[in-house]
């Protein structure tokens, strides 16, 4: 199983790791432990003690330092073995993998590469207690291959069918019908629609007001999604000429989600998401969470249910049609750059070989 490994990966919200806590997570099929250190900074250690391979989530945070409470070897956060029981000499052998951890947009995000962790590769996340954004965080688990749900989030014509019955968010014809630009970006692709004279769902909108709506979003690697959606009034579309409307055009109101998806084994991964709108709607933030929730244990049910049928078949191939425009763009950089960064790890390899031969 190929991963792309130089990229942020978002193993939680900031709320989920509690002070003086060891969490495990089990990241690209490796189990590694998160914590806190003391200063609210984050620490991630390979979870397995270098010693006689006990977990490390087993033991005991000492200040900033990791015990393993097998035989009591002591690691820093930078996973150097500091202190070893009725031993004085430490080689530097001794000692566990560490990964670059930090926290930003209320999430905390790991760099599972072995090159530079980039911050600037962070993606523009909106976390609670933003000044713009009312948002309420959310995590759903899947036992399906975390590629799926990235499939399920490029390509937005399955509203129309997978929450026809919840009218969660989408429950019209549109959403499959409309005409949507997709272009390519840098670690992703952009797509663009309209949706046209449509009312809001649920109780989103005042009453029955019909409005036109302008909804874009990024898909970034490794499962990134940045979802904006501008309500207008009707007709705006047209005026638009059904491209992109202007900046200068303000909307009626906008909402936002930001999601990340998170492979933890080849088949089981985890969705974390927030969503709301702009903060003078703030007092809708619970309606637009539950809505996402139903809709999201509806996307969960389809793709797992897809996964048990891939498994029972795992030779068919699939059948891309126009309609993944979106997903086969995306994909087909995604893989480019996990092979060329593969590509890049086996020469290093075959480099370091002939060094030591
Ligand atoms: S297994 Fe960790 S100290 Fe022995
Ligand atoms: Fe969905």
């Amino acid at each position: 199983m190929k991963y792309l490994k130089e990229c942020w990966y978002m193993v939680g919200w900031a709320d989920d790791f509690a002070p003086e806590t060891l969490v495990p997570f089990t990241l690209l099929g490796e189990a590694v432990v998160i914590f806190r250190k003391s200063d609210g900074s984050f620490g991630a250690l390979e979870d397995r003690c270098c010693h006689r391979l006990a977990p490390l989530s087993c033991g005991r945070l000492e200040g900033d330092d990791v015990r393993c409470m097998y035989h009591g070897l002591k690691f820093n956060a930078q996973g150097a073995c500091i202190e070893i029981p009725g031993q004085e000499r430490i080689s530097a052998k001794v000692r566990v993998r560490s990964y670059p951890a930090l926290e930003r947009h209320s999430a905390i995000w790991l760099w599972m590469g072995e090159g530079e962790a980039d911050e600037q590769l962070i993606p523009d996340f909106v976390g609670v207690n933003h000044p713009d954004w009312a948002m309420v965080p959310g995590r759903m688990d899947y036992q399906a291959h975390y590629r799926l749900i990235n499939d399920n989030l490029l390509d937005l014509s399955h509203l129309t069918y997978v929450h026809n019955a919840s009218d969660s968010f989408a429950a019209e014809d549109q959403w499959a019908l409309s005409k949507m630009q997709v272009q390519p970006i840098s670690r992703g692709v952009r797509v663009g629609r309209w949706i046209e004279a449509a009312r809001l769902p649920g109780t989103l909108g005042q009453s029955d007001e019909i409005t036109d709506r302008w909804t874009t979003y990024d898909f970034l690697v490794p499962g990134i999604f940045l979802l904006y959606v501008y309500v207008f009034e009707a007709g705006t579309a047209a005026r638009c000429n059904h491209q992109e409307p202007p900046a200068n055009l303000t909307p009626l109101r906008q909402n936002f989600t930001c999601q990340a998806v998170t492979p933890l084994t080849e088949k089981t991964s985890s969705y974390f998401f927030a969503i709301g709108p702009n903060v003078e709607h703030a007092d809708k933030k619970h309606l637009f969470f539950q809505m996402a929730n139903t809709a999201f244990a509806e996307d969960r049910q389809i793709i797992e249910a897809q996964q048990k049928c891939i498994d029972r078949s795992p030779d068919v191939a699939i059948m891309p049609l126009a309609m993944d425009q979106a997903v086969t763009r995306f994909n087909r950089m995604f893989d480019e750059m996990i092979a060329a960064e593969t590509g890049r790890l086996n020469l290093r390899e075959v480099e370091a070989d002939a060094v030591h031969q």
